[in-house]
């Protein structure tokens, strides 16, 4: 059975670092079936259409994973497109863990003076389905001086519990060099300090869930002590789970320190249905169309995917790849070397083929 992949490169630089994406894809000899879908804001434009209905569906039932590039465009000022199509993944396939690994390949990479590739390597889970992505709110007296806009920030106890869980199973089977025979650490984010609802919710619901799992370490930070904590002692970190606007901005922080958003990948899974995968670089409309978006995030992207799929091997030739890349600085100018886009995937693609199938 070929694995069924839906490709999605949406707008800017999507489309490019994608295609290059695509390219190694098909030149690791496994059997995949790849499927276009035009979903972006030119075929918005066009047709009025983000994506038709029943397309999350089908997703599901015909695809056994998505790959994404980026959406965002400046002719669609209300980003309507990109919501309805990337969080409307996000929401009906129930894609409720966001796992955003935080790897530097490289030292030379880190933007850090005391950390490099051995300190910098946890991984960010964060809440994917609810929070202020809900969606939940509304405006009152909009344009008046009385005007009131409420965003409400929902967590549910089965949305809470279930990403919690998530990320101490996965605590478990975590390995890196620097863990040294300690027990994985699991560290939850919030500000119950201020939101004593919600984050009082999470903190109860944490503590619960640690309790299942005495082989791992739970610790707790507020979110803006976390971002301290990133930058002042990376290597402390093995595994952390926030919500779905907390985990959005401290995976940014993530993706710097790996080496930029040209590097960063992320997976919008659902343990055991159709998951998404997609680079943390967002469609950047002005480097688009000038053939000098890194291709690497949507390349590691890719590899993760495999993972995913249980190409451990594929994935693993990849890494290797990607890493001779960056080692030997056949890179994009972001990272200081002197490709474009396609001569970055070319780059890949020659060490690939230089490598044995295993
Ligand atoms: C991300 C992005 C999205 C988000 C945007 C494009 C809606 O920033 O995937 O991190 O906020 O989740
Ligand atoms: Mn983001």
């Amino acid at each position: 059975m070929p694995h069924r992949i839906a490709v999605i490169p949406g707008d800017g630089i999507g489309v490019e670092t994608t295609r290059e994406a695509v390219r190694v894809l098909q030149a690791l000899d496994l059997d995949l079936r790849l499927i276009p879908f035009p979903w972006s804001a030119d075929h918005y434009l066009a047709t009025g259409e983000t994506v038709p209905a029943g397309a999350f569906e089908m997703l599901r039932r015909d695809a056994d994973a998505v790959l994404v590039g980026a959406f965002g465009d400046p002719r669609v000022a209300d980003n309507r497109h990109a919501r309805e199509i990337l969080l409307g993944m996000r929401f009906e396939m129930d894609l409720y863990v966001n796992y955003r690994p935080v790897k530097c390949l490289l030292d030379s990479l880190s933007p850090l003076k005391k950390a490099g590739a051995r300190e910098i390597d946890f991984v960010i889970f964060r809440e994917n389905t609810e929070g202020a992505y809900a969606g939940a709110g509304g405006q009152l007296k909009r344009g008046t001086p009385d005007e009131v806009a409420i965003e409400e920030d929902i967590s549910t106890r089965k949305g809470v519990e279930r990403i919690t869980r998530h990320a101490f199973a996965f605590a478990r089977t975590f390995e890196k060099p620097t863990r040294e025979g300690r027990r994985p650490r699991v560290l939850m984010a919030d500000k119950h300090n201020v939101q004593r609802f919600g984050g009082e919710l999470w903190h109860r619901v944490f503590r619960e869930v640690a309790a299942e799992f005495p082989d791992c370490e739970p610790q707790h930070m507020f979110v803006d002590a976390l971002t301290m904590q990133m930058v002042r002692d990376p290597a402390s970190l093995d595994v952390v789970v926030t919500n779905n606007m907390f985990g959005d901005i401290v995976t940014d922080l993530g993706a710097m320190l790996q080496g930029g958003m040209g590097v960063a990948a992320s997976g919008n899974l659902h343990p055991g249905k159709t998951s998404m995968f997609e680079p943390i670089h967002g469609s950047a409309p002005p480097l688009a169309g000038k053939g000098i978006a890194n291709p690497i995030g949507s390349i590691v992207t890719a590899q993760m995917m495999l993972e995913g799929l249980g190409e451990r091997d594929a994935a693993a030739r990849l890494e290797h790849a990607v890493l001779g890349c960056l080692a030997a600085g056949e890179t994009t100018t972001d990272l200081g070397g002197t490709l474009t886009t396609s001569q970055a995937g070319d780059a890949v693609l020659r060490r690939l083929e230089r490598m044995e199938p295993r």
